[in-house]
Parts: structure tokens; C-alpha cells; sequence
């Protein structure tokens, strides 16, 4: 059964692959008054689906909010081997946390399905969607049922990478090249599509002084997310050598909470779906130096003290 939307909240579907940067997007989700998380749908991305969904349920019952579903949805890319990252997130993916098993079930619907049957039963344009993982879920309910796209008000995913190159090739950022061919489907889909890339998320580094203000709320979410943060933020500042490490997914949430934090451009963006060489990277025609029509909002820029402001204030009202 899917819950009627409220029309005074925006009515969001996170889907996602726990990972301590998702975990800390969910809980800024759960925390905001201003959006009614519908569900949440696992992906297979960071660690397997099993733990991705697990994780999901953890993270909801952390913010006191069990009565949020939780599906699981796809347990590898469409047309390609999954490819993990438990390097840099962990055995669990929420290394750091430190938090119980969770008590609240999976819901029995397969996250494809409630995805689809939940645009459906909305009305056209009122659904926004979050990826923020490999974008599998979603594109497989555009593949199986294409109507479900005009039911979507914005699908506002994190992902890609172009100016500064990939973060797990050098032309592929980790969500596209999980699933490139998902991607692409995403991007031809017909509902208006912003892309929260590396070139954003690279601009928003977290410091340990903010690290330390989550510690300092005094909460059970507070110490959790500072654990899953000081676990996560060691794999970026050894590779890339800076002071922190990007927050990628919880750039989302910000996004429509606070658009006015980023800065963008309306253009054409591509997904390399076949070179060895160039596999998931986001081709994207800033210039417009093709035909190829815009479809994407693409986001390069960033006040990080708002962000980071943001993502404190909405921490602090969670347990
Ligand atoms: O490249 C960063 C993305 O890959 C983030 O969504 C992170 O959680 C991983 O899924
Ligand atoms: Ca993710």
C-alpha cells in the first residue's frame, strides 16, 4: 500500500546504498520538516544489496523513524557484474557506526515494484526521486514501465564527474560506473534530472572541527554519524590529500532543501556505456558545442558553509 503523498511536504523516494555518506543523506531526509520521505529503496552499490538494506532499516531506526519502508530493490547493475566499494566504506559499508541489528523487517515488495505502483498512484509531476547510489532501481522501473517518468517531478541524483574526472577510473565517478547503462536511462527518461557530481561534491569538504560539532550534540545520531564520518573521510584525505573528505550524497538533500546553496547550468550530459577505457564517464557538453540536446541540470558549485550549516542544524533534531 503506498502512503498518500502530503501535499503541503515535498514527497521524496531516497534510493540508496548505505555508505556513511548515504547514511548521514537519509538521516538530513528524515530530520527535515519540509519533506516526507516516502521510502527508501536499497540498491546494490557500495557493499552488496543484503547489507545496503540492512543498513537502510538501521539508519531508520537510529532516527526514530521505523515507520519509514524500506525495500530491497536490485541486486546488480542491468548489464554488468557489480562492483563494490567495501574499501572505502567498510565490511558493513557503515564501518564506524557501531549500531544494534535492526528489529524492523524489510518490506516483502521488491523496491522495483513499489517504486513504480507509488508513481502511479501520484499525479503527474509530484514524485521526486533521489538516487544516491547506482541508479538501477530507478532504471528499471523507466525501462518496465516508461509511463511511470511523467509522474516524476525531478530526479535529483548524485553521480558523474566531468572537469575534475572520476573518482573510481579517471573518467568514471563510482555510482555511474556501477551501473553506466542505468545512468543513461535516467538521462533520456523524459523527468527533469539535476546531477549532483564530484565536480560539486569535491568542493564541500567536511573539517574535523564539523566532524566534532556532530560528535558534540550529545546524541545517539550525533555520535553515530561523527563514528561513520571519522571511519569514512580517511579513505579521500589519504588519496587525494586534502584536510576532509568530500560529503558526496547528503548534497541531495541540501539541494532541495536549499537550491540556492548550488550553482549549475541546463546542459547536455552523455554516459560512456561500452570504451574499456572510458566506461561510466559523464560526457558533458558545457559548452554546447553539439546538437545533442540539454537534459540535465548539471551542478558544479557549492557555498560548503551552508551546506555543512544545513547539515548540523538537521542532525541536531534527530535522537
Ligand atoms: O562517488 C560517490 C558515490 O559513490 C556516493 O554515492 C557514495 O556513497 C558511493 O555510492
Ligand atoms: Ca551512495
Amino acid at each position: 500500500m503506498s502512503p498518500t503523498p502530503n501535499s503541503a511536504l515535498r514527497p521524496i523516494i531516497i534510493d540508496t546504498d548505505p555508505g556513511q555518506d548515504d547514511a548521514i543523506a537519509i538521516l538530513a531526509a528524515l530530520a527535515s520538516p519540509e519533506l516526507e520521505v516516502l521510502g527508501i529503496t536499497a540498491v546494490a552499490g557500495n557493499v552488496p544489496l543484503e547489507l545496503t538494506a540492512r543498513n537502510a532499516l538501521i539508519l531508520v531506526e537510529l532516527a526514530d523513524r521505523p515507520e519509514v519502508p524500506v525495500f530491497a530493490g536490485c541486486d546488480r547493475p542491468l548489464r554488468r557484474d557489480l562492483v563494490t566499494a567495501e574499501h572505502v566504506h567498510g565490511k558493513t559499508g557503515i564501518d564506524g557506526a557501531d549500531l544494534p541489528d535492526p528489529v524492523t523487517a524489510l518490506q516483502t515488495q521488491h523496491a522495483v515494484d513499489w517504486i513504480a505502483e507509488t508513481l502511479v498512484a501520484a499525479g503527474e509531476r509530484e514524485i521526486t526521486i533521489c538516487p544516491v547510489g547506482p541508479m538501477t532501481n530507478v532504471a528499471t522501473v523507466l525501462e518496465t514501465a516508461p509511463e511511470t517518468a511523467r509522474h516524476i517531478r525531478e530526479i535529483v541524483c548524485m553521480g558523474g564527474g566531468f572537469f575534475g574526472g572520476g573518482n573510481t577510473t579517471p573518467t568514471a565517478e563510482f555510482n555511474v560506473f556501477v551501473d553506466p547503462d542505468a545512468a543513461e536511462i535516467v538521462l533520456h527518461c523524459g523527468a527533469p534530472v539535476t546531477m549532483l557530481p564530484l565536480d560539486v561534491t569535491h568542493k564541500a569538504l567536511m573539517t574535523d572541527a564539523w566532524i566534532n560539532q556532530v560528535r558534540g550534540l550529545g546524541t545517539r545520531t550525533g555520535a553515530a554519524a561523527a563514528g561513520m564520518l571519522d571511519f569514512y573521510e580517511r579513505f579521500d584525505v589519504d588519496k587525494y590529500g586534502t584536510f576532509g573528505g568530500p560529503l558526496h550524497d547528503p548534497n541531495v538533500i541540501a539541494y532541495l532543501l536549499r537550491p540556492d546553496l548550488y550553482r549549475g547550468r541546463h546542459c547536455n550530459v552523455e554516459v560512456e556505456t561500452d570504451s574499456p577505457l572510458t566506461l561510466g564517464m559523464t560526457v558533458v557538453d558545457w559548452w554546447d558545442v553539439t546538437d545533442r540536446p540539454p537534459n540535465c541540470q548539471f551542478i558544479t558549485e557549492v557555498d560548503s558553509d551552508g551546506f555543512y550549516e544545513l547539515l548540523l542544524t538537521l542532525l541536531a533534531r534527530l535522537p
